[in-house]
């Protein structure tokens, strides 16, 4: 039994904030974003507009590309650090705006990395048969906890959600295997360090903004090219393939100068490597499954096709899954 991607899906809100916008709020400009980051823009989300809302839009739409009724799904994995609400999980709330009344749902925290983290727990389970077809869902509302003030983050980041419909099948295709791997010494590389337990929202919280990104971002930078190219590398020799027998490579999109490193590290041409985080920005658990639909979209992804996903972000958490489509 493997677990086989049969559906994928994805939205982004309608809003679009660019550059040139932020040259107006924050003292910044187009040519350093775009040489620095490679964004151009980014979609926001309206007031009142959750992770959920989102998270359902790119989840119906990835189970009507696979074909199957809300009824037909067994369980929902929901990776997002921008939950609507503290409790319950956004992935009760996406079951119920879906109607799926028959599938267990639960949230997986993992940051950038969500996504890869949640999808190996549905191949898990598919593998051990407890269930057969699980939506995972990456979505995220960076911009409640992006501070607008804040030249060095709010740049950076975008909204949006993308789904995949996980089905278990007999047969060589499907998903080979999932790396994952946790730092938590690093935690304050990037954190929301306010309005969870330890620090609840308070006058203080929101005087020093701690209820939004702080991030180290040329330490983190560093790493993330560092753990993405070991992820890679560590999906690669699990199964004594080279880089050349990766067809599709779908990094998670924090910094175009991030991918190309990586890229460049792995001696894989740019061609293989899927790259738009000039549209979106990071959209953190969103991104991987966002530029994974995008491809299959595009028919760029195919039966036979080799995929390599590979993630890193705050925990720290990074994580790799290879799949032969
Ligand atoms: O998704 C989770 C993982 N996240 C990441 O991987 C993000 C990783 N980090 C990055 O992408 C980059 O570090 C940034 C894009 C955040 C920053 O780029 P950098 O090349 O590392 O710049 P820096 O932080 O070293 O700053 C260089 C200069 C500084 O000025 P001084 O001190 O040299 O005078 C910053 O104040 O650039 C300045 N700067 C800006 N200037 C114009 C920082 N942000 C901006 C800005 N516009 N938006």
């Amino acid at each position: 039994m493997r677990a086989k991607i049969i559906g994928t899906g994805s939205y982004v809100p309608h809003s679009v904030l660019t550059n040139s916008d932020l040259e107006r709020s924050v003292d910044t400009s187009d040519q350093w974003i775009t040489e620095r980051t490679g964004i151009r823009s980014r979609h926001i989300a309206s007031p009142g507009e959750g992770s959920s809302a989102l998270g359902t839009k790119a989840a119906a739409s990835a189970l009507s590309c696979a074909h199957l009724d809300q009824a037909d799904v067994d369980l929902i994995i929901v990776a997002t650090c921008t939950p609507d609400m503290p409790f319950p999980s956004t992935a009760c709330l996406i079951q119920r705006n879906l109607g799926a009344t028959a599938a267990v749902a639960f949230d997986v925290s993992a940051a950038c990395s969500g996504f890869l983290f949640a999808l190996s727990i549905a191949d898990h389970y598919i593998r051990a048969e407890t269930y057969r077809n699980v939506l995972v869902v990456g979505t995220e509302v960076m911009s409640s906890v992006t501070d607008s003030t804040d030249r060095t983050t709010c740049i950076l980041f975008g909204d949006g959600a993308g789904a995949a419909v996980v089905q278990g099948v007999d047969g060589e295709n499907g998903i080979l295997s999932n790396h994952l791997h946790s730092n938590g010494q690093r935690w304050d590389l990037i954190c929301v360090p306010g309005g969870g337990s330890q620090q609840p929202l308070s006058e203080t919280v929101l005087n020093e903004r701690l209820n939004f990104i702080k991030m180290r971002g040329s330490a983190t930078f560093k790493l993330a090219v560092k753990m993405m190219e070991q992820a890679a590398r560590e999906a690669l020799s699990a199964h004594h393939l080279t880089i050349d027998d990766i067809d599709i490579f779908i990094p998670h999109q924090a910094n175009s100068r991030i991918i190309e490193a990586t890229a460049k590290r792995l001696q894989l041409p740019m061609e293989r490597v899927v790259m738009n985080i000039g549209q979106y920005g990071n959209t953190s658990a969103a991104s991987i499954p966002l530029a994974l639909d995008e491809m299959v979209r595009a028919n760029r992804i195919k039966d036979g096709t080799r995929v390599l996903l590979v993630a890193f972000g705050s925990g720290l958490t990074w994580a790799s899954t290879l799949i032969r489509w």
